[in-house]
């Protein structure tokens, strides 16, 4: 009979080489993307509060981030904008010559093999902070889509490779896929923010984007932490809707969602390691209480176990050195 003693799963335990042949999940910096804040101004390199070791950045500097980070084998900044001014229409999302469209086209022109992916949404760019359109004290969803797809379409004008919406519309992942197709760029892929949870866990990213809701929440348009059926109806309905890639987030707190939607989708999965999951552990090991390396390179494998092929990460440069020094030995 196969049972112990004649099984012992510790043979194949027995020292680094040996554990290395047999796993099962191997990280690589190539299943990274690196967030990036671009804000106005030159030589701009202002660390966030709540996020050590991240940083707004001028255009001119975040292209040498991303440099550096393509140095290190990581294939993809994902951007966000804090824009000059803010108004109720969040124009600045859409502007021609916005912050997110200049810092495309600075980051194609000096770094061509780049792929350069930007967040789609309103939050940053609306004076109440809401990812949409306020009327009253609601955020009209058919409105909202439409001033979506038009940052979408400008982020791709400016030389986008892929776009990413991470306001929680309905049907914007669709109006988003007419919209690039309509206008001449059928080939840019859209990575969905397909089941995005309203967290707590983006706490620090409000800070750094200066985002954070005037008023009301997030909970009419974010899903509810409580529900895992629904996250597939949300996938389901991107894939429908034309999704090349789709997301779950946060990650940590919802490795459940990703190893179902694994299971059901065969799409590329991606999951956000958000800035609240990295703002705890960098906490703790300022603090002294947990061993930063060997931490976040078994949350990023966990992540990457349960199912992702990409993970977002803020983590990633230093995850990448990691690795690059032998990871988790
Ligand atoms: C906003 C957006 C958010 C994040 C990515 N895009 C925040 C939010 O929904 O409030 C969160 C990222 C993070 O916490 O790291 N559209």
């Amino acid at each position: 009979m196969a049972v112990f003693p004649s099984v012992r799963l510790r043979r194949l335990r027995k020292n680094d080489p040996m554990r290395r042949m047999v796993r099962e999940t191997v990280l690589a910096p190539s299943d990274f993307i690196y967030p990036l804040f671009v804000t106005p101004g030159r030589g701009v390199r202002r660390e966030v509060s709540a996020m050590p070791g991240c940083f707004h950045l001028s255009v001119d500097q975040a292209v040498k981030e991303a440099e550096e980070a393509l140095g290190l084998g990581i294939p993809a900044v994902i951007l966000f904008g804090l824009p000059p001014g803010k108004d109720a229409m969040g124009s600045g999302a859409y502007a021609e010559d916005g912050i997110v469209q200049q810092a495309v086209r600075a980051m194609k022109s000096a770094l061509p093999e780049l792929v350069v992916i930007t967040d789609v949404c309103l939050c940053e760019y609306t004076d109440h902070g809401h990812c949409g359109v306020v009327v009253g004290e609601e955020i009209d969803n058919d409105r909202s889509v439409g001033l979506i797809a038009r940052t979408a379409l400008s982020h791709a004008r400016a030389g986008a490779d892929m776009v990413a919406p991470s306001d929680m519309m309905d049907g914007r992942v669709g109006a988003i896929r007419a919209s690039l197709d309509k206008e001449g760029f059928s080939h840019v892929p859209v990575m969905a923010y397909a089941a995005k949870y309203a967290s707590a866990f983006y706490g620090p990213f409000r800070v750094a984007a200066e985002s954070a809701p005037q008023f009301g929440d997030r909970r009419g348009y974010q899903m509810d932490p409580g529900n895992a059926r629904e996250a597939l109806r949300e996938i389901e309905l991107d894939v429908q809707e034309g999704a090349d890639i789709i997301m779950v987030k946060p990650a940590l707190p919802y490795l459940d969602i990703l190893a179902k939607a694994r299971q059901r989708y065969d799409l590329p999965l991606a999951a956000y390691n958000v800035s609240g999951e990295y703002a705890m552990l960098k906490a703790a090991a300022a603090q002294g209480w947990i061993d930063e390396r060997r931490a976040v390179l078994e949350a990023l494998t966990a992540i990457k176990r349960a199912g992702a092929d990409l993970v977002l990460t803020y983590h990633a440069k230093d995850a990448a050195r990691w690795l690059a020094a032998g990871g988790l030995t």
